[in-house]
């Protein structure tokens, strides 16, 4: 472990070397921007992934301009196995090393598991799920290499759910990361899933859902979840659940019978 209980921490005047390189995938919006933001302020190079490009390019010259550091941009679809490539032979390049991956991109399902297409799933499981574990693979190889690195892997608290396809495929998620927070136990390398709960941001009126009937003290902001997260992950926890609210209720829902925890997260699709 590094100096003050961290087990890394690559910003300037840490001893470190390079500027360090933050790679952050959803970058342009909600939880994945508040992390690019927060990295650039501490002196992280972002390299920031997501389809839109030209959001893309927006951000790069936000960070690039407010915090000068260097900001590149990687399009890339991640429910794709050519977008997933394009990232993993990035984060595999050994010239320009990533030194902290966030795996955030994600979007909701707007339908049950029955009342959607089977290809929907299945794109939905290769960017919540396969895309986390492959990105999370390759850095895990190169940053043990060089002997440290942190990868957060932002999942859901409903994969304590059951709550379709989405549920299932952060729930895997979830597991992935802890079984490799597990293998690289002893190194310097730390995984961190972040369980999140309800945030304030741009997912819920993509998937055609709404926030509307979620009081306020469920909602979280994204800025504060990218804050807990990066204290969490730098402290080499395996799992992270920003929110006090939320890390009272992830024990209780754990504990809880399966049948009533069916029963909320049925309740809970119908609702919206
Ligand atoms: N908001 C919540 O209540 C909540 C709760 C728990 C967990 N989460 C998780 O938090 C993560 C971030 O979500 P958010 O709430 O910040 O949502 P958001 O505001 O909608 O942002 C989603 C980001 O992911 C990118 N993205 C979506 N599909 C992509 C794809 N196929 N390939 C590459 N990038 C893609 C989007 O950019 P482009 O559209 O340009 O690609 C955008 O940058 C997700 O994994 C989500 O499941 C959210």
């Amino acid at each position: 472990m590094t100096s003050g209980g961290r087990h890394w921490d690559f910003r300037p005047g840490t001893g470190h070397g390079h500027v360090p390189t933050a790679l952050v995938t959803g970058a342009t919006s909600g939880i994945g921007l508040a992390f690019a933001r927060r990295l650039a302020a501490e002196g992280y190079g972002v390299v920031a992934v997501a389809r839109d490009r030209e959001r893309l390019s927006r951000v790069a010259r936000e960070l690039a301009a407010l915090h000068h550091v260097p900001a590149e941009t990687l399009p890339a679809d991640l429910a794709t196995g050519e977008g997933i490539a394009a990232v993993a032979a990035r984060l595999e390049d050994p010239r320009r090393p990533v030194d902290v991956l966030v795996n955030n991109a994600g979007a909701g399902l707007r339908t049950t598991f029955l009342d959607s297409r089977p290809e929907e799933a299945a794109d939905l499981d290769t960017l919540l799920y396969r895309s986390v574990s492959e990105l999370s693979w390759r850095a895990a190889h190169a940053m043990r290499g060089r002997g440290r690195g942190g990868i957060v892997n932002v999942t859901s608290l409903a994969a304590l759910f059951t709550s379709g396809p989405y549920s299932a495929s952060k729930a895997a998620a979830t597991v992935i990361t802890e079984a490799l927070a597990a293998e690289l136990r002893g190194t310097r390398v730390t995984v961190t899933a972040v369980m999140a709960g309800f945030v304030t941001t741009e997912f819920h009126a993509r998937a055609g859902m709404s926030l509307a009937g979620v009081p306020g003290f469920l909602r979280l902001d994204a800025d504060a979840v990218a804050r807990q997260a990066l204290r969490d992950a730098r402290a080499g926890r395996a799992l992270s659940v920003p929110g006090a609210f939320y890390r009272a209720l992830a024990p209780v829902l754990r504990a809880a019978p399966r049948g009533f925890v069916r029963e909320i997260s049925r309740n809970f699709q119908s609702a919206r």
